[in-house]
Parts: C-alpha cells; sequence; structure tokens
C-alpha cells in the first residue's frame, strides 16, 4: 500500500515539475534580464535625437551601455544623459563597438549608408528616416498597431513618418470596425518636422534677427505648402508618405488616400484635418468610444467646453489626441476628424524607443541572459 502511494506521489510530483517547467520556458522571455543592452543613439545632437534621449530617460529604457554619435561636425561634443555626461563619437567608432540597438534619426543618405554596416555586426536597427520605409523587404512598424510583424531577424526596422504615425494611431481602429473607402488629410505641421535648422528660422524671424533659412520663405505669419521634395506628380515626399506608409501599417491596399501637407509656424506638434469615408456606416458615439478606448489615442472632443486637440498642449506628450468628430454631410458613411500628436514624440522618438522596448520585451534583440 505504502509503495503504491509513494509510486503515486513520486509520479504526480513528477508531472508537476514538467508543467512548471514548461509554464516557466513558456513565459521566459518574461524572465529574461539582459547582461548587457548596448544603445547607440545616432543623431543624438538633433531634434529627434534630442528628445530619443529624453523619451529614453522617462521610460528608463534598460541601457547599460549608451553611444551617442552625430557627424564629424560634432564628434568630441559633450552630452549629458542622466546626469552622467558622454562624448559624441562619430559612426565608424559606434559600428566597432557593436551596439545591440541604434536608434537612428540622422537623415536618409546617412541611414542609406550606415544602418547596413551597423546590422552586419549583429546591431538592430530603429530608423527614423524615409530610407528603408517603402523598403518590401523592411518592416513600418507602429507597435501599437503591427508590432506582432517583427522578428529576431529584423536587423533594420523602419519608423513611420511622423504624420503618418499620429494618421494611421486613430485610423487603425475604425478601419477595423467600419473598412475604409477613401482617406483625404490636410496637415498643419509645425516646424519642428523640419529639424533644428527650421526652429531656429522660426526663432529668428519672431525676434526680427536675421539667420539662415530653413525654408524658401520665411515661416513666421506663413503658411507654406511645401514639406519636402517635390515629385514628378506634383505632389511633395511628405505628402505621398501620407498616401504610402498607412497601407503598408495596416497591411491593407483596398482604400486610396489623397494628402496636402503644409507647414506652419507652430513648434509643439502636427496637426491633420482627416475626412475618411467608410464602406459601413458608423455611429458617431461608438466612433468616439472606439477613439477613447485604444491604447495612445485621446479624445479631446466637447463643444460645450471648447474642447478640441491643439499642439500648444499636445506638445510634450506621447498620446495622439482626436477631437472635431463629426459626420461629412455631403456623402454617405464619412467621418470629419482633427488629430493631433507630437510629431518629436509620437511622430518619432516615442514610436522609435516603444519598437526598441516590443524587441526587448519579445527577446528579439540582444543574446546574452542572466
Ligand atoms: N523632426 C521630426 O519631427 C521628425 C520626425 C520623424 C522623423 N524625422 C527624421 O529624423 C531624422 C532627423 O531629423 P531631425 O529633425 O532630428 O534633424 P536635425 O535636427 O537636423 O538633426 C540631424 C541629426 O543627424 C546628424 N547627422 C547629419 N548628418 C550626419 C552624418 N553625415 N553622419 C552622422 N550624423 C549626421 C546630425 O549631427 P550634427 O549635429 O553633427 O550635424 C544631427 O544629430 C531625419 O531623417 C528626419 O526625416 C524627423
Amino acid at each position: 500500500m505504502n509503495l503504491i502511494l509513494t509510486k503515486t506521489h513520486l509520479f504526480v510530483n513528477f508531472h508537476l515539475f514538467l508543467w512548471v517547467c514548461h509554464v516557466f520556458l513558456q513565459n521566459l522571455h518574461q524572465y529574461i534580464k539582459y547582461k548587457k543592452m548596448k544603445v547607440a543613439v545616432v543623431g543624438a545632437t538633433g531634434m529627434v535625437g534630442n528628445v530619443m534621449l529624453q523619451v529614453l530617460a522617462e521610460r528608463n529604457f534598460p541601457i547599460t551601455e549608451l553611444l551617442l554619435v552625430a557627424s564629424e561636425r560634432s564628434k568630441g561634443k559633450q552630452i549629458t544623459y542622466k546626469g552622467k555626461t558622454y562624448t559624441v563619437i562619430g559612426l565608424q567608432d559606434a559600428v566597432d563597438a557593436k551596439p545591440d540597438i541604434a536608434l537612428f534619426s540622422a537623415g536618409g543618405t546617412t541611414s542609406e549608408a550606415w544602418a547596413p554596416k551597423f546590422a552586419e555586426v549583429g546591431c538592430t536597427v530603429v530608423d527614423n528616416s524615409s530610407a528603408w520605409r517603402m523598403d518590401p523587404s523592411k518592416k513600418l512598424v507602429v507597435p501599437e498597431i503591427n508590432g506582432n510583424v517583427l522578428t529576431k531577424e529584423d536587423k533594420i526596422i523602419a519608423n513611420p513618418n511622423c504624420s503618418t504615425i499620429q494618421l494611421v494611431m486613430a485610423l487603425a481602429p475604425l478601419h477595423k470596425k467600419y473598412k475604409m473607402k477613401r482617406v483625404v488629410i490636410s496637415t498643419y505641421q509645425s516646424v519642428s518636422g523640419t529639424g533644428v535648422k527650421a526652429v531656429e528660422q522660426l526663432e529668428n524671424e519672431t525676434k526680427g534677427v536675421k539667420g539662415e533659412m530653413a525654408y524658401h520663405y520665411p515661416i513666421n505669419r506663413n503658411a507654406i505648402p511645401h514639406c519636402d521634395d517635390f515629385l514628378d506628380n506634383g505632389y511633395t515626399k511628405e505628402e505621398m508618405k501620407l498616401v504610402k506608409e498607412p497601407k503598408k501599417i495596416l497591411g491593407d491596399d483596398s482604400f486610396s488616400v489623397t494628402a496636402t501637407a503644409v507647414r506652419i509656424p507652430t513648434a509643439g506638434g502636427h496637426s491633420e484635418a482627416v475626412n475618411v469615408q467608410f464602406e459601413n456606416d458608423f455611429d458617431l458615439g461608438e466612433v468616439r468610444k472606439l477613439l477613447a478606448e485604444t491604447p495612445g489615442v485621446v479624445v479631446q472632443d466637447n463643444l460645450d467646453t471648447n474642447t478640441y486637440p491643439m499642439p500648444i498642449y499636445a506638445h510634450n506628450k506621447d498620446e495622439v489626441f482626436v477631437g472635431r468628430i463629426r459626420r461629412d454631410e455631403s456623402q454617405p458613411n464619412t467621418l470629419n476628424m482633427w488629430i493631433v500628436a507630437d510629431n518629436l514624440r509620437k511622430g518619432a522618438a516615442t514610436n522609435t524607443i516603444q519598437i526598441g522596448e516590443y524587441l526587448i520585451e519579445n527577446a528579439l534583440v540582444g543574446t546574452e541572459v542572466v
């Protein structure tokens, strides 16, 4: 009798042990603690790079070694991160240091030339430029929408254009529910989207000081319908990014998009007037609820209190703000809304860092574990 009991005990305990091992292995990635996470910020002296450092610190990104990288012009400059001073290094020195992750915001030309060199030494690059976005072999990612497409083999990952990110954050839940047919976008874009020189141009103009021009025209008290270069079809590159990138992120090219991108003298974020025609009809209350329940989206829409999104309030925030939600009464199943976000945060730095976090959380980057 005792012998049978002992055997049963052993049998049960053994199976319990197997089950515990199984659960542990299934959730291994949650227990993984990386010994090292060498992070390179490429373009650390720029607009996006600066915000990137701010966001990395705020979110306590698990950095064990930080490399701050910029052009030859900035080599040797000192930058402080979390109270420690770092010396800016050049691109080759950064490649030689073999980082685990490189967060790039140094323009398309730099990215085309250098991202593959970082990838070759085993580094995962998350790139803010437009260099890789439409390359069919590269993933274009907004983690809340399509983070699940990422794999360990993705060594160069593209961060979408700033205007695209805030647009798709609001469109994704609505497309899933009502199926988009056509989207018409007009943007009102912040000078910070052009970089340091453009912010300086606006500051100089407001002070009446002569200085270097980032645009062909004055931007203060102006609206310039010209973001990025013109293409043969008469659209700008920025407008065509808005046409193409949402289809790639949503994995669906059944809907059509047209856009007009305009630069205005604001600095806190980009705004977009968006008109969406759906295949199916919608209820406005349900649209507001869907948006309000979407992580990363905040509905600011109360006409009684004059509540609607504005760049001055979106500035320095990670959320995408949506308001002025109303039916387009000129045609069926069509919605108008106003979308605002800080282009340097969710439009660039925050989204890049969220991709990095996704890679770490899902054990898609780095190798050493403790
Ligand atoms: N601003 C936005 O809202 C936004 C949003 C999404 C994506 N982006 C993209 O992010 C990138 C950077 O934009 P930004 O606004 O931060 O521009 P920025 O303020 O002009 O900064 C550019 C950064 O790139 C570095 N850089 C330039 N040429 C380089 C080279 N040959 N080698 C190494 N580093 C080089 C600069 O270093 P130095 O200081 O040494 O010149 C600087 O750190 C661009 O590709 C842009 O399209 C910008």
